[in-house]
């Protein structure tokens, strides 16, 4: 019996048959369990006699079903192995590649170019407090400019009614909001190093506002120069040599408009001359002129004395400039693009269409 019970196992062709015949053995009915009982009938000394070879019976045939249990799953690993292999000189799938956003390629190609000027490039908190985002900016509780803001503050800063908190509102300079502009990080620069200092801020910042030209968050780079006897001539040719490398030709004209900010004084706007060509915005020409217009890029002027007090610097001894330009416009007329909110959409499609995605 045990020579055919060896064979049976050895010819086992799966692991189910092999399972078969190892409880036709060693199962609780199998010939060699039935055989070990009779053991117990026996007295001791056929018991001592006849048990070895019982033993080794059983051993004999449960070191068999181990080898051929091995054997078998081994086989079962490689003819697996064999049926799912790769095929490496395969094609690769194609799948879609990202790309650099339009805002993310002009804010990289701003700093390259205010490096060669000498601006390092600073950074700011998004989620800012009320000192640093108006009162240091000479806004204080009651400055009407505030409200041009548009500003989302955080809940704890609104009262009731969902008011912005108003100058008699005793909530003190710690409030916070989305930063309205990124000038707020003129005045944690300058507090942070002093001066003289040569520094662009671009970043994010949030208004409360959309449509073809405003979307709530939006892209601003602060552009801060503090010396001794800097002025205005040094903003302009700062400016006119920026866009000229930015847009790169010469025939740039820009437009300094007298306005009001309350933390420069003066205070000048900055206008772009464009031309449509077709339905495509391009720089250059004069904004005056048939077929032409002015697109306003931002704010700019000399840093309101009141300001850099506040910041720490002493305004006897340097002065400075400052600009804010909206990086979202500039990209537009750099790429001919018309609405805003395209940028932000996130449509691949689009991004393709300018040259941006797969
Ligand atoms: N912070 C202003 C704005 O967002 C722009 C500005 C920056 C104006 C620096 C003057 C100087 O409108």
């Amino acid at each position: 019996q045990k020579d055919a019970a060896l064979a049976a196992i050895a010819d086992a062709a799966s692991l189910e048959a092999l399972d078969e015949q190892r409880v036709a053995a060693l199962g609780k009915k199998g010939w060699v369990s039935l055989a070990l009982k009779t053991l117990g009938q026996m007295s001791p000394e056929q018991r001592q006699e006849a048990a070895p070879a019982i033993q080794a019976v059983r051993a004999e045939i449960a070191s068999a079903i181990e080898a051929k249990k091995a054997a078998l799953e081994a086989a079962e690993l490689e003819s697996q192995l064999a049926s799912e292999t790769l095929d490496l000189t395969l094609p690769a799938p194609v799948r879609p590649q990202g790309s650099v956003h339009p805002v993310s390629q002009v804010m990289d190609e701003l700093a390259e170019i205010f490096a060669d000027l000498g601006f390092a490039v600073a950074t700011g908190p998004e989620i800012e407090d009320d000192w640093h985002n108006f009162t240091a900016l000479n806004m204080d509780e009651s400055h009407p400019a505030r409200a041009m803001h548009d500003t989302f503050y955080f809940p704890d800063a609104v009262p009731d009614g969902g008011q912005p908190a108003s100058s008699s509102e005793a909530l003190g300079q710690k409030k916070m909001l989305l930063r309205t502009h990124t000038s707020p990080v003129q005045i944690r620069s300058m507090k942070e190093q002093g001066a003289p200092i040569r520094l662009i801020a671009p970043g994010r910042v949030y208004r409360s506002d959309s449509d073809a030209t405003h979307t709530p968050m939006f892209h601003q780079v602060e552009g801060l120069v503090v010396d001794r006897d800097i002025h205005l001539g040094h903003l302009k040719w700062t400016l006119e040599t920026f866009f000229k490398a930015f847009f790169e030709r010469e025939d740039i004209t820009l437009r300094l408009r007298p306005s009001y900010f309350p933390f420069t004084e003066p205070s000048v706007e900055v206008d772009v001359g464009y031309s449509n060509e077709g339905n495509r915005r391009v720089v250059g020409g004069h904004g005056d002129a048939e077929g032409h217009d002015w697109m306003e890029l931002g704010g700019s002027g000399m840093v309101n004395r009141r300001v850099l007090e506040m910041a720490g610097v002493d305004p006897d001894e340097y002065q400075g400039f400052a600009f804010g330009l909206g990086i979202d416009r500039i990209a537009m007329l750099k790429y001919g693009m018309n609405d805003l909110r395209a940028f932000f959409d996130g449509d691949p499609r689009w991004l393709s269409h300018y040259g941006f995605g797969a």
